[in-house]
């Protein structure tokens, strides 16, 4: 994947960090059809190798990966008028690039009605509009923090500190890294906030 989008091929992701050893693969968009495979993958699974050819946009990867973006909006609290990420946020650019609505009619929605933190001085998290991608965990652990974590299982799962507690209370050290790698409205920065410090460059 990493090889394409720098080449100047789109690839859809949500949930690839380029620095974390093992690709957490949780938001489906990226699938690719590989010649000589026969099912589409991952691309961000799939390590590049000399005289592979990849096929971006075949009806089964456009399948796959348009039913993985409905999945994730039927979970996410579309709210883009009020929300701090609006145009600025992976779903809306994602939706642009592939011709996508937001609005999905053919999944049920199933909202989530979770307390949001504002706790923090700095910063809002808001888990109903989290799509899992997992970056704000992988940044937290990687700044040596580990204050964000999943929590539940299944239709449940969130990320979460540990017991719910509030961030405040939860040793987070302000280092703004989740805020800056979440793609989506979850973790923002309050209104004020400077700019926020991206821990490394390429997540
Ligand atoms: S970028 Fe590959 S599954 Fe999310």
């Amino acid at each position: 994947m990493w090889a394409a989008l720098d080449n100047g091929l789109y690839i859809p992701n949500l949930c690839a960090t380029r620095e974390a050893v093992t690709p957490f693969a949780s938001c489906r968009l990226c699938f690719v059809e590989i010649e000589g495979r026969p099912t589409p993958v991952t691309a961000c699974t799939e390590p590049a190798s000399d005289g592979m050819i990849i096929k971006l946009n075949t009806d089964k990867v456009k399948r796959l990966r348009n039913t993985a973006f409905e999945l994730l909006l039927s979970h996410h609290h579309l709210d883009c008028a009020a929300c701090a990420k609006n145009k600025k946020c992976g779903l809306q650019e994602t939706a642009a690039h592939l011709g996508l609505k937001l609005k999905s009619k053919r999944f049920r929605r199933i909202p989530r009605n979770l307390p949001v933190d504002s706790s923090h001085t700095l910063f809002i998290y808001d888990p109903n509009k989290c799509i899992l991608c997992g970056k704000c965990v992988w940044a937290c652990e990687n700044q040596g923090s580990g204050v964000l974590e999943f929590a539940f299982r299944g239709i449940d799962t969130i990320v979460s500190t540990f017991s719910s507690i509030p961030l405040t209370e939860a040793g987070c050290t302000a280092c703004l890294a989740c805020v800056g790698v979440c793609p989506v409205g979850a973790l923002v920065a309050k209104p004020g906030v400077g700019p926020i410090f991206i821990p490394r460059a390429g997540i």
